[in-house]
Formats: C-alpha cells, structure tokens, sequence
C-alpha cells in the first residue's frame, strides 16, 4: 500500500516533469518561458502544489518524494533561467546591431545664434577695464528714460545753455523734463549719489539722440561711460588708463592723438581720436576729410559736478571719459557704415560669430 501510494506520488511527479519538459519545447518567447514558470513554479504552480502537499504525505515516504520535487523544481528554475538567459542575449545582440552607429553618415545641422557684435565689442571693453581697477555697473544706475536733471542740470549745463543743444535730444511727453537719455554721463551722477568714495567705474549704455541718419550716424547707439574720483587725481592718469586702453583694445598700437575740447561736466575736457583706417589718415568720406576719427570725450570731472552730489572738489578730483561703441566696433572690424550694426542682416553678423 505504501509502496503504491509512493509510486504514485512518484508518477504524478514525473508527469508533472515531463508536462513540464514538453511546454518548455514550445516556449520560445520571454512571456512563453515565464507562463510555464507559473504554471510549475509559481504560488499556485503544479510543483509548488505537490510540494505543498508533501505535508500529508507519510513520514516514510516524505524524504523521497520531497527529494524528488526537490529535484525537479530546482531542475525546471535552471532550465528556465537558462533559456531565458539565452533569449535575452539575442534580444541585446538585435538591439546592438540596430542600434549601431554609422560615424561616417554626416550630421544633423543645428544652427547657433551668436552675440551681436556691439554686445561682444561691450563685452571686450569692460573686460579691458575690469583689468585695470573698474568695476561695471549695473543698469539700475542709468535709466534710458532719464530726467533732465540726470542728463543735463547736474552735469553742469545749465538751462537753456547752448550746450544743450550740441545733442539734439528726444523728450517724452511723459513730462517736459523727461527725455531719453542722451549720453551715459547720467550715470556718474546716478553713481556718484549712491556710492561711497572713491569710486572707479564703467558704465555701458544706449543713447538717443535726434541725428540726421547716415553712415556714421544714427538716432540711437551706444557709449560706455568711464569714472574716477579719487584724492589726488590727476590728468595723466586719465591719459594713460586711455593709452592703455586703446593699445589693448586695437591689440597693438594705433596711432592716436588727444585733442583739446569741452564738454560742461569736465574741466579740461579733451576729446580722442584714432587715426582713421579707411584711408590711413590721407582723408576719405568716412573721417569727412580728417583724417582722424573721434572715439571718445574725457577730461577732469568738474568741480560743481562734485558739488552737485556733495562731495568735496578741494580734497577730490577725478576723471571721466564717454566712448562711442559703434566707432570703436567700426575702427577695429572696418565696418564702414554704422546702420549695419542696426538692420540684422544675418550676412553681416554671421562674420562676428564666435570673435
Ligand atoms: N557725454 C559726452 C558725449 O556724449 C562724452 C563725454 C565727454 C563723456 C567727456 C565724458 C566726458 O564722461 O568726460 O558727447
């Protein structure tokens, strides 16, 4: 009897192994080899169930039939694991080889925009300066839409002084001493009431101003604004900071002249000029028979300039310097008409990409 009841058990066992064997054959997919992995070895699978059921079985008898379900369960885990081993090295060999990467078939063409080339011109400027002390203020000092007391009063015009007038200025109906700002001085006053001394700063920005447009004028355009104030100030400092600059700007020397001038807020004032490259200083349309062509106004900042934001002219003084941004840019590229700067004609400043 006993014997029979393992035999039996036995048999069911052997069946289930060659069930087993036979779903195995067919399963030639991951899903095929996992349902049979289910069906055998899952929680509720054949096996686990003879397994389950080994607890009824009789003492004697448990050992060999537990060995044997034993066998088999971990026989089935190995085959399964194996085939699926199998399956998933060729699905990864497939997906390699439809993955590969042909180095040789040409890109994809992904156009790169650029800096517009007065940005990068700004950009080199206030490096130059950086280097040598400056450091470059923020926007908040200088608004555009400026009063004319920023942009004039209390750099020394006074009203209706015919100085006004050297800068045909836009006002805003926004009020009558409202206009656009003219020139970046406004931004030595701005600064000068907000900072502590001394004060060594540059200030790039646009200006307006009502001009006639043509090659070498236009209605708006940029100037980078220089300061320093400071004890003991003197005119050759302001000299050699432009030197330098100009000889670092135009990387080499270029022949340069400074010119005597005058603008209210300075006292003396100069103006500089480079030796015009479009004729080599022989006279062309460009330089209106010069010869030279300006790039900035400097001089000693005014005495009631500095009174006008309360500091003392008997123990500071100081220097400050406006430059033309389109004239500089010009001057180093030979760019011969400042409205292309303006028309964002892709042919002209795809040439300053990466500079
Ligand atoms: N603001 C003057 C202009 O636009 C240029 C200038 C001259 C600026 C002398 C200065 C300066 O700071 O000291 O014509």
């Amino acid at each position: 009897m006993e014997i029979k009841a393992q035999s039996k058990l036995k048999q069911e066992l052997e069946a289930i192994r060659q069930q087993a064997a036979s779903a195995l054959k067919v399963a030639t997919t991951k899903e095929a080899l996992e349902a049979v992995r289910v069906e055998y070895l899952g929680r509720k699978g054949k096996i686990t169930g003879m397994m389950r059921g080994l607890k009824d079985v009789s003492a004697e008898e448990r050992p060999l039939i537990g060995a044997l379900a034993n066998e088999i369960q971990e026989a089935l885990g190995q085959e399964l694991d194996a085939r699926l081993d199998v399956l998933q090295r060729a699905e990864l060999g497939e997906k390699l080889k439809s993955e590969t990467i042909d180095v040789t078939m040409p890109g994809t063409f992904r156009p790169m925009g650029g800096r517009h080339p007065l940005n990068q011109v700004i950009a080199d400027i206030c490096t130059i300066f950086a280097g040598m002390g400056f450091e470059v203020i923020d926007d908040d000092f200088c608004p555009e839409v400026e009063t004319e007391y920023y942009n004039f009063e209390a750099l020394n015009f006074p009203e209706h002084h015919p100085a006004r007038d050297m800068q045909d200025t836009y006002y805003t109906n926004a009020g009558s001493n409202v206009l656009l700002r003219s020139q970046t001085s406004n931004s030595q006053i701005r600064y000068m009431e907000n900072n502590p001394l001394p004060v060594r700063v540059v200030s790039p920005g646009r200006v307006y101003r009502n001009e006639e447009v043509n090659s070498r004028k236009f209605v708006l355009f940029h100037q980078l604004e220089g300061l320093l104030v400071d004890e003991h100030v003197r005119f050759s400092d302001l000299k050699g900071i432009l030197h330098e600059f100009t000889r670092q700007f135009f990387e080499g020397e270029r022949p340069t002249r400074f010119r005597n001038s005058f603008f209210p807020f300075t006292e003396p004032s100069a103006e500089v000029d480079v030796q015009c490259i479009f004729c080599s200083g022989n006279g062309c349309h460009i330089c209106s028979h010069l010869g030279w062509l300006e790039i900035l106004g400097a001089g000693m900042v005014d005495p009631n300039v500095l009174q006008n934001v309360g500091i003392d002219p008997n123990k500071y003084s100081g220097f400050a310097f406006g430059m033309g941004i389109e004239r500089l840019a010009m001057l180093k590229y030979s760019i011969n008409d400042i409205r292309l700067f303006f028309n964002n004609d892709l042919r002209f400043l795809n040439q300053f990409k990466g500079l």
